[in-house]
């Protein structure tokens, strides 16, 4: 099976009320972790790959991988970039045999997200792959994506429609409040999501996916060991599982999470390291790490997303 794109896993998605998991992948024992759960979990997914990935990973390496995941586990993979930031990289990206591209102009105002926007669709459609754009902005610091609190702003409900219509756009992210990496809101206060900003999209796209992005969840036990072993992250906390849950059972078809993945590594590695100091094999530890990713994964496709079976 060659890799697919998400229309029609978003189309049974919507329909079943589920989410597809799109996990953000920058080397082999992280991709191996999550096919082999998904394998296991009969679960259809989405790879994404970041600027930072690739810089990284080099993109060829990635989707080779991705390819050799698809051909080891028979599962309909999608290969995504996630936040292309420009014309050149999402076109790059599909020169490169990518079947999804992200591009996040929302930093741009209205109008100019909806031109850089249009031009992506066009040349993503004429060669059969396509477009996730994003309205509105979540905070939050990565790599290459970095938004203070007082520059995040919910998604105006009143501008989707003709944001979709205008630039052609297969899915669109919102930020009802989720934010990007392991300190989503401040320990002693209570999460919330707008929830009422979701339910007003979809009556505005009935049928059309939604994507949520800064999705993980960040397990405490993961803080606690990583704090245990010598690390040093502040408490946080993440986005409740059950809100993940009822979001998928509306209009978000897909669900992005790479804190949680990260986290699973560095607490394995830090325990394992504190554990074995006399190791120094890669296999002996990146094997666990690998196991841990698989861990994090399964849980997340039948505890949250729902999308278990359905591959
Ligand atoms: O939303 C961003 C992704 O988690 C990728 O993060 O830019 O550090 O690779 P990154
Ligand atoms: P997290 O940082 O919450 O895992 O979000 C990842 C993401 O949105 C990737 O695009
Ligand atoms: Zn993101």
């Amino acid at each position: 099976m060659p890799l697919v794109t998400t229309t029609e896993m978003f189309k049974k998605a919507y329909e079943g009320g589920y989410a597809i998991g799109a996990f953000n992948v920058n080397n082999m024992e992280i991709i191996q972790g999550i096919v082999e759960a998904a394998k296991e979990e009969k679960a259809p997914l989405i790879l994404q790959v970041s600027a930072g990935a690739r810089k990284y990973a080099k993109p060829v390496y990635l989707k080779k991988m991705v390819e050799a995941a698809i051909e080891d586990s028979g599962l309909p993979i999608c290969l995504h970039l996630d936040h292309g930031d420009s014309f050149e990289l999402c076109k790059d990206s599909i020169d490169g045999g990518f079947t999804s591209v992200m591009i996040d102009a929302s930093h741009h105002a209205f109008e100019e997200n909806i031109k850089i926007t249009s031009e992506v669709v066009k040349y993503a459609h004429d060669r059969g792959v396509v477009v996730e754009a994003e309205l509105g902005r979540l905070a939050g610091i990565e790599d290459a994506v970095n938004v203070s609190e007082k520059d995040a702003a919910f998604t105006d409900p009143d501008q989707v429609q003709e944001f979709v219509e205008r630039t052609g756009v297969d899915s669109l992210a919102i930020a009802i409040g989720t934010s990007h990496g392991a300190y989503k809101f401040k320990p002693g206060t209570k999460p919330q999501l707008r929830f009422d900003i979701l339910e007003e999209v979809g009556k505005r796209l009935p049928g059309f996916p939604i994507v949520l992005h800064g999705a993980s969840s960040v397990p405490q036990e993961y803080v606690e060991i990583i704090n245990k072993f010598g690390g040093n992250m502040p408490n946080a906390i993440g986005i409740p599982e059950e809100m993940l849950r009822k979001a998928a059972s509306m209009a978000v078809c897909k669900i992005n999470i790479d804190s949680d993945l990260r986290m699973a590594v560095t607490a394995t590695l830090r325990q394992y390291f504190a554990e074995h100091p006399e190791h120094f094999d890669p296999r002996q530890y990146l094997g666990p790490a690998r196991e841990a990713v698989k861990k994090i994964v399964k849980h997340k496709l039948v505890n949250v997303l729902g999308c278990n079976g359905k591959a």
